[in-house]
């Protein structure tokens, strides 16, 4: 398999909406919000966008506080961190509006039961005005609909929608070594079977490519699968 990222549709909607946030008019705000079931690209997406644009990329944790967020923001602008909060903010103010970095924060469902790091968030972006994005699960859109000094500030929402048959050629496409090709039958079953989870998507894409590669294939069709499972346990492969 190679080590990609497919340009699925999410994966483009996510890129879209970034260039609105970047590009936005005065007087729009700057937050955006991804959301979306687990394994469903999310961080994949964001791991493509930050590089692009030297973003800072941050994980929120269950453990956090608003102290040993901003002391994670501050490593990774390299700074060691060990300061009082105050000054970590007033850094990474700085830091962001001087080299216009954007700020993404993964796991955001972790802020939303602590006013205080929602409020330093909302700190650092209205003290710059530079796109913050906060990627979470479901939950998170709700929840943040009920804080209202930050959903007013979103501008741009994403909904991560499960794979249909196109984002799965798309991704057999973009990763599937020595351009193995896979007939559209094996790839709609093997997107009902992960019920569109690119997380599951993917295994199973490495499934059949090792079927493949051990069977000299460089067509596999859903006869050559046969009934077996593309995930879980399996029975040998194919031929010998
Ligand atoms: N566009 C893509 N191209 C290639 N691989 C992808 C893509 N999207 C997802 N994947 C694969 O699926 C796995 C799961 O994706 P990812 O971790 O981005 O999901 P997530 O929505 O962030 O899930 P969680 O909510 O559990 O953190 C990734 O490790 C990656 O292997
Ligand atoms: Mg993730």
């Amino acid at each position: 398999m190679k080590a990609v990222i497919a340009p699925v549709k999410n994966v483009l909607t996510a890129q879209d909406a970034f260039d609105n946030l970047c590009t936005r008019g005065i007087g729009v705000p700057g937050l955006g919000l991804y959301h979306g079931p687990s394994g469903f690209g999310k961080t994949t997406a964001t791991t493509y966008l930050f590089n692009q644009v030297n973003g800072i990329y941050v994980r929120a944790m269950a453990t956090d506080s608003a102290s040993t967020l901003m002391n994670r923001i501050v490593g990774e602008l390299g700074s060691s961190g060990m300061w009082r909060i105050n000054k970590m903010v007033d850094f990474t103010i700085e830091q962001m509006s001087m080299y216009e970095r954007p700020l993404f924060i993964d796991e955001a469902d972790y802020l939303m039961s602590d006013v205080r790091m929602l409020e330093t968030v909302r700190d650092l972006y209205d003290n710059t005005e530079v796109p913050v994005i906060l990627i979470g699960m479901d939950q998170i859109a709700r929840r943040i609909s009920t804080r209202k000094q930050f959903f007013n500030r979103i501008s741009e929402w994403v909904e991560f929608r499960p794979a249909d048959l196109d984002d799965v050629m798309v991704m057999a496409d973009s990763l599937l070594d020595n351009d193995i090709k896979v007939e559209p039958e094996l790839l709609d079953e093997l997107r009902k079977a992960s019920s569109g989870e690119a997380r599951r998507i993917v295994i199973g894409l490495n499934q059949i490519e090792r079927l493949a590669k051990m069977n000299e294939l460089d067509y596999v069709t859903a006869e050559h699968w046969g009934a077996q499972p593309f995930h879980g346990v399996r029975r040998p492969s194919l031929v010998g």
